[in-house]
């Protein structure tokens, strides 16, 4: 009996590997990415890389252990819904006030440290803002809001 329901789970963990979501990763030219369209600085730059893109934009970098289901699922999961509130990839197509909206909201979810998500964190230990990092994010995110605020009110 024991044999069987080991042998049952080993059967569906091998089916499970077949079933892998499709991976975000795009090598195209990305005219509308925030780099693009906004300044941002190399420091704050590389903070939103190394703590931010893999759930907020097109490439998504992936651990070997992405190999393993349900892991990709999971993390699927999360790069679908981070874009889907986010994508710094595509940020020059939102509109104005969504653009600030969404900056300030990057400076709040840093200040406030629920961004990047503990689970997250947890594994990438350099995606653990230090003190200087938030603050550096959160002055150009609210800096920037303000600047694309000032410019939909002066149109
Ligand atoms: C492991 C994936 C992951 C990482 C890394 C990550 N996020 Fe998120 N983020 C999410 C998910 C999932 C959501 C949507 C669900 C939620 O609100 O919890 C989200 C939501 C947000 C929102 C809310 C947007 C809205 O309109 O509600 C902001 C702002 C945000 N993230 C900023 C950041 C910033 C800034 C970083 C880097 C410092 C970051 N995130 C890193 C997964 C991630």
């Amino acid at each position: 009996m024991f044999k069987k329901i080991l042998l049952a789970l080993l059967i569906v963990f091998v089916i499970i590997q077949l079933i892998r979501p499709a991976e975000n990763i795009s090598s195209a030219a990305m005219p509308r990415a925030i780099t693009a369209v906004y300044p941002v600085s190399d420091s704050v730059q590389t903070i939103l890389k190394k703590a931010c893109y893999d759930c907020h934009s097109d490439n998504t970098r992936y651990p070997w252990y992405v190999n393993i289901q349900p892991v990709a699922w999971w993390m699927n999961d999360h790069v679908m819904q981070g874009r889907s509130h986010l994508n710094f990839s595509q940020f020059g197509t939102y509109k104005k006030t969504k653009q600030a909206r969404k900056l300030g909201q990057v400076a709040k979810s840093v200040t406030e440290g629920w961004m990047p998500i503990g689970s997250y964190t947890w594994i990438h230990k350099d995606a653990i803002l230090s003190k200087n990092e938030s603050a550096a994010v959160a002055t150009w995110a609210n800096g920037l809001a303000a600047q694309i605020g000032k410019d939909t009110l002066s149109k």
